[in-house]
């Protein structure tokens, strides 16, 4: 008897490929499915009227002055998209130690919110709460002697969120890393009557090298040292849970993993451990990687971004913070 005989004389009755054996029953069996409405896309505004200039470290991601970033939203609306998350680059001129153009109400970024949630109200705006687009030091904290103060950055994070709350932001999202921040900011909010703005918490975030085209993207780059007093070891995933447990009882209304790609196991625990919304940013180095490797011919890039996004809900993000965000929409669409 030929091994091949022997074979088909097996009694298999558990044969999974019969759950994959037309694209209608793979269909039907599918476990996960992506919505357009998983995603937030990051935007970058810029000082100037008319510039619209790329990240050359994120191709087809652009900085936009607010006249044109208006048109983008306009058209990421057309293709479903809800939510936004905002981010300014600013000329040196504006940094300073403590970040004070972050409140500033006159400021480009709190006038771009307030330019967003005039023209569409039904979009949700989420802001960034952290100093280094603002900072001289480029430290999500302010800097003395080298350090980086944890207990005087919290007023400043306060200042700006109460700010970008009074432009119209719906959720705020500190991604500072800075111990007892969400409570902070939940009363400063409260005291201010925006009981309805909520707190998406960067809660594990991680001291990570795929944050590098982002600091092109903003010019925020670190001017000495690095975040690893603040920003989480990636060694470590048991000290998730210790995060995301403050960021629970402090009031956080989503908790977020940074970056995705590299943490799925982290999402996964903080999904089976919290009843709340899980967010996961999929962040600018693993776009980079992507869009690089697929110019290159090296892989199928778009077919990569979908089973990228597709592995981040899988594993337990339901909101989806991704530069690929409108491209994955266009392409959900054509479907
Ligand atoms: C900083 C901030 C960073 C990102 C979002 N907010 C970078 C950093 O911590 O240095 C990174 C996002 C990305 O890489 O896409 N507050």
């Amino acid at each position: 008897m030929s091994n091949v005989q022997r074979i088909t004389q097996l009694q298999l009755t558990r044969r999974p490929r019969r759950n994959r054996q037309s694209a209608a029953i793979r269909n039907m069996v599918q476990e996960t499915r992506l919505a357009v409405t998983d995603f937030i896309l990051p935007l970058f505004v810029l000082e100037g009227e008319g510039v619209r200039s790329e990240v050359v470290s994120m191709p087809g991601i652009h900085r936009y002055s607010l006249d044109l970033l208006l048109e983008e939203v306009a058209e990421c609306v057309g293709l479903g998209l809800t939510t936004f998350a905002l981010f300014p680059n600013l000329p040196e001129s504006k940094k300073d130690k403590y970040a004070t153009e972050s409140y500033n109400p006159d400021g480009l970024y709190l006038r771009a919110v307030k330019a967003i949630k005039d023209r569409f109200p039904d979009v949700v705006v989420m802001t960034d709460v952290a100093m280094d687009p603002y900072s001289s030091d480029g430290h999500d904290g302010i800097v003395e002697n080298g350090k980086i103060l944890n207990d005087p950055t919290l007023e400043v994070l306060g200042n700006m969120a109460l700010a970008q709350a009074k432009a119209g932001a719906d959720i705020v999202g500190p991604s500072d890393m800075m111990d007892g921040r969400v409570g902070y900011i939940r009363q400063v909010l409260d005291a201010g009557g925006f009981h309805d703005v909520a707190i998406m918490a960067y809660s594990a975030k991680y001291a990570s090298a795929f944050y590098g085209p982002f600091r092109d993207a903003l010019d925020s780059a670190p001017r000495f040292g690095d975040k690893k007093t603040y920003q989480m070891n990636p060694a470590n995933s048991r000290e998730a849970l210790i995060e995301a447990e403050l960021d629970y009882a402090e009031g956080a209304d989503f908790l977020m993993v940074k970056p995705a790609l590299a943490y799925l196991d982290v999402i996964k625990l903080l999904k089976d451990n919290f009843d709340l919304p899980i967010a996961a940013y999929n962040v600018s180095g693993e776009y980079a990687m992507i869009k690089a490797a697929a110019r290159n011919g090296w892989l199928d890039g778009e077919r990569a971004m979908m089973e990228s996004l597709m592995a981040i809900k899988r594993a337990g993000a339901n909101v989806i913070l991704t530069y690929f965000a409108k491209e994955a929409a266009q392409l959900l669409k054509s479907v």
